[in-house]
């Protein structure tokens, strides 16, 4: 799919000052600026009902922990979306809950996501959990940014965010800037340098300087093999994604 439209993404969550400022800063503000992307944060306690305002509460069944109540979030993507079945959201609309359960996000994704999506719903997780009808129901990817635990999913949520609008047509300066990343290939990036050659006796690589394009190449792929053969071997034998 051609994207044709701004991608809109909102948040949702119960710390909404932890979103203050941090989409304001080069690449996501450029793409704001231009139209390319827009970024709304929720208040999930602003969807409750009851007298005291609860978003969470404890697990049935017992154990530690606060659990997120169902029923904001429910009111939450309801308002928004217009409808709380999954079924019924419109063509390019995901949600994605972020929690250390999900599949691990990788930049294949992230790709897909820019390519195709034009609605992004994130919930970040919290406490214990996330009540699992939200799952069941609302979810179209739960999705984890690594094999560790943060105490919420608000900076998956800024990680996620950023991984994919830098991605989304005109939103790096140079239209080829995304094509070498790490990882578009399976491999790790190359080493750069710049300014000045000679940095306390250490020198830039003869081949940087010598204009020989195809040379520069061949020197930057074998640089990116190497790296990747040392540091992530595994990215080697596999499918990206
Ligand atoms: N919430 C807590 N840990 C997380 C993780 N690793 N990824 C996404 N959301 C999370």
């Amino acid at each position: 799919m051609i994207r044709f439209t701004i991608l809109k993404i909102d948040i949702l969550t119960i710390f909404p000052e932890f979103f203050t400022e941090v989409f304001d800063f080069g690449i996501i503000r450029r793409a704001k600026l231009a139209g390319i992307v827009e970024i709304n944060i929720y208040d999930i306690r602003s969807f409750t009902t009851d007298k005291h305002r609860m978003t969470d509460d404890r697990p049935f069944g017992g154990g530690d922990g606060m659990v997120l109540k169902a029923e904001p979030i429910f009111r939450a993507i309801e308002q928004i979306l217009g409808t709380c079945e999954r079924e019924k959201y419109a063509d390019g609309t995901k949600v994605v809950l972020l929690t250390p359960q999900g599949r691990v996000f990788k930049q294949a994704m992230a790709k897909e996501f820019a390519d195709e999506t034009r609605h992004i719903v994130m919930i970040c997780g919290r406490y214990e959990g996330v009540d699992e009808r939200v799952n069941e129901m609302l979810v179209t990817d739960e999705f984890s940014i690594g094999d560790y635990v943060l105490s919420g999913g608000e900076p998956a949520a800024i990680v996620v965010t950023d991984a994919i609008v830098r991605l989304l047509p005109n939103a790096l300066g140079s239209e080829t800037s995304a094509v070498n990343d790490s990882f578009t290939e399976n491999l790790l990036d190359c080493p750069h340098y710049t300014q000045p050659r000679d940095f306390r006796g250490m020198l830039v690589p003869d081949v940087l300087l010598s204009g020989n394009h195809a040379e520069i190449e061949k020197w930057r792929k074998q640089k990116a093999l190497e790296k990747t053969q040392k540091i992530r071997p595994e990215l080697l034998n596999k499918e990206n994604g």
